[in-house]
């Protein structure tokens, strides 16, 4: 967590491996993957969906997700399928054009585009940012889910301090580029880290 500008998005793609680390180390399962390339990161089971919902617009819902399927290692075509019924909402989708969603159904594909490749870490930066509230509720009970039912780690960038509270076991709080706290979940409403978080 953290305001605006503060490197939250840096630090995620430095996590997966889109910007190189200038210091510091990367570690995920007890493996030191700093240089490690972003496409052996995802083989390793990490599964990223960026800032900003972004899709492939000229490509069909089915489409973008047969994309990321042939591009990974799995042959087995029920991920897709898997992914599906995260978000029963895209299912009468398929064939429409990404670019043709609204932002919420935009960001429901970007995720389980990211499930198709079955990370065992889902990383989300703001996932519900700017999207209209009804869907909300449904990417945040979807994300819920992943975690407690099948078991994803998931690594999230959160502005809204209900939901990460609810979500998260640990929070850190980056200020210019710095960790300035850390702490378990239920610490998140002191009122420290409500200061920190104000703008
Ligand atoms: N550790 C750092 N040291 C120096 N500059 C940094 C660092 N982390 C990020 N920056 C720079 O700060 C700017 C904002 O970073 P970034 O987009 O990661 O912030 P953010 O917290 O994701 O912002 P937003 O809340 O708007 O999404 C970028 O120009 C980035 O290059
Ligand atoms: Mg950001």
């Amino acid at each position: 967590m953290g305001r605006n500008g503060v490197g939250k998005t840096t630090l995620l793609n430095t996590v997966m491996g889109v910007l190189p680390a200038r210091s510091g180390t990367v570690v995920f399962d007890g493996r030191d993957i700093t240089r490690m390339p972003t496409h052996r990161r995802v083989g390793l089971g990490m599964g990223y969906v960026p800032q900003g919902h972004e899709t492939f617009p000229h490509l069909t819902v089915l489409e973008n997700l047969r994309v990321t399927w042939e591009a990974g290692t799995t042959r087995d075509k029920s991920v897709i399928d898997e992914a599906l019924d995260v978000f029963p909402r895209l299912t009468p989708l398929l064939k429409r054009r990404a670019g043709f969603l609204s932002g919420g159904q935009q960001q429901q594909l970007a995720i389980a585009r990211a499930l198709v490749t079955r990370p065992r870490l889902l990383i989300l930066d703001e996932p519900t940012e700017g999207i209209q509230p009804s869907i909300v509720a449904e990417i945040e009970d979807a994300i819920e889910r992943l975690h407690r039912e099948r078991g994803l780690a998931v690594l999230l960038v959160e502005q809204y301090l209900d939901f990460a509270t609810r979500l998260a076991d640990r929070f850190t709080v980056l200020d210019a580029g710095v960790v300035v706290h850390e702490g378990a979940g239920a610490e998140l409403h002191d009122e420290r880290v409500r200061g920190l978080l104000a703008v």
